[in-house]
């Protein structure tokens, strides 16, 4: 079983970013897997990095986005990326100093950051996107 499916209110309706949003889930579930087979403890680190990573790219291309078509709220989510690479940064840095374990409370964390993300913050520049 996936940690998230992918579902059609995902859209944002730009087409890059929607296919960042896959990617994104791809690589949380990919890591539900390694929890439920026992074998996260190897992969963690490799987890972690990938998704940070990946997470700077799909956050810099979406602020790129953002202001090259003035999105009004580009400042605020701007905000929220930061936050949650700050969140993730001190998960990674906990990890390699060999204080926590991944488990599921860190990947809910993540789950439901990207969800609520994806469903309210992200589908505000789709909206955008659509009126323009
Ligand atoms: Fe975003
Ligand atoms: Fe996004």
């Amino acid at each position: 079983m996936a940690l998230l499916e992918w579902k059609d209110e995902y859209k944002t309706g730009v087409k890059e970013f929607d296919e960042h949003h896959r990617h994104l889930i791809y690589l949380l579930n990919k890591a539900y897997d390694d929890l439920q087979n026992g074998s996260l403890a190897d992969t963690l680190d490799t987890l972690l990095d990938e998704m940070i990573d990946y997470a700077i790219y799909h956050f810099r291309a979406e602020e790129s986005w953002m202001e090259e078509h003035q999105f009004p709220l580009h400042e605020k989510h701007r905000q929220e990326h930061a936050r949650f690479m700050s969140r993730v940064s001190d998960l990674h840095t906990d990890f390699l100093c060999g204080e926590k374990k991944i488990n599921l409370e860190v990947l809910a964390f993540m789950k439901n950051w990207v969800e609520q993300h994806i469903l309210i913050s992200d589908a505000e520049y789709g909206r955008f996107h659509s009126q323009s």
